[in-house]
């Protein structure tokens, strides 16, 4: 039998009844992203997501969770000063988050320090940022020699600020190795490669039901088999390093 790593498994939820199966399956945490623009809303990107749509979807999503971490995140311009952070992050967890993530390095110094001083757990979010779309595109970061070391000093900095878990979206594998290797909290990627501390996917794109372009870092678990299978698919596949495999990852 194919020995079990224990890599962290993660998959978004919006609503009670995925996260009731997510979580009956066994994942790890559930992330009420706000790429619910995109699958929720049918949006362009998630700049249009609100705190009372976070809210409203956080809600949902812990009725259904009893044992999984749940995350949500704080949409576009809702934590752009420490006091606004605040307040807005106190609704998501007196939502049923028991995380909030931001999306940002250094330009959000002050923010982080203020959740870590009201002890707000706290995911961050480097690399791809959907909530810097006008700035970043869709693109693949890290990629230079000098966006590969920003990336990583971010990483470190956010470390040292008190963040709990990081997620890393579309960067160089060998970039994600380096950063997992260098810091001691958990790194999660999407379309980071296969050396992050764990995964995550949209559920949307897990079970194959996104429509449009689909990037090279989703796989659809969802053929010819349940949600539930899909769920477990996904879960084995992490956990027995099947996936991401080079298809998914970038250079
Ligand atoms: O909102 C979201 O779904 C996310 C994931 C891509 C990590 O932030």
């Amino acid at each position: 039998m194919t020995k079990l790593i224990n890599k962290l498994t993660a998959l978004t939820a919006y609503d009670y009844s995925f996260a009731k199966i997510f979580d009956e399956c066994g994942i790890d945490i559930i992330l009420v992203g706000d790429s619910l623009g995109n699958v929720i809303k049918g949006d362009e990107n998630t700049l249009k997501v609100t705190i009372n749509e976070m809210i409203y979807h956080t809600k949902n999503v812990a009725k259904g969770v009893t044992n999984a971490l749940i995350v949500a995140d704080m949409p576009y311009l809702s934590y752009e000063n420490p006091d606004l952070a605040l307040t807005n992050a106190k609704k998501l967890l007196d939502s049923g988050a028991n995380m909030i993530k931001i999306e940002g390095g250094v330009g959000y110094k002050a923010v982080f320090e203020a959740f870590a001083k009201n002890n707000i757990r706290v995911c961050g979010h480097l690399g791809l940022q959907p909530q810097s779309v006008a700035t970043m595109g869709y693109k693949v970061q890290g990629q230079t020699d000098g966006s590969a070391s920003e990336i990583l000093e971010n990483a470190i900095l956010l470390e040292k600020l008190g963040v709990e878990i990081l997620v890393l979206e579309c960067i160089p594998s060998k970039l994600a190795d380096s950063i997992t290797n260098t810091l001691k909290i958990k790194t999660i990627g999407i379309g980071a490669g296969l050396a992050t501390n764990g995964q995550i996917l949209v559920g949307y794109d897990m079970l194959g039901i996104t429509s449009g372009k689909i990037p090279r870092f989703v796989k659809n678990f969802g053929k010819d088999c349940s949600v539930i299978q899909a769920t477990k698919n996904y879960i084995n596949e992490v956990k027995k390093l099947q996936f991401p495999n080079s298809e998914n990852e970038y250079k």
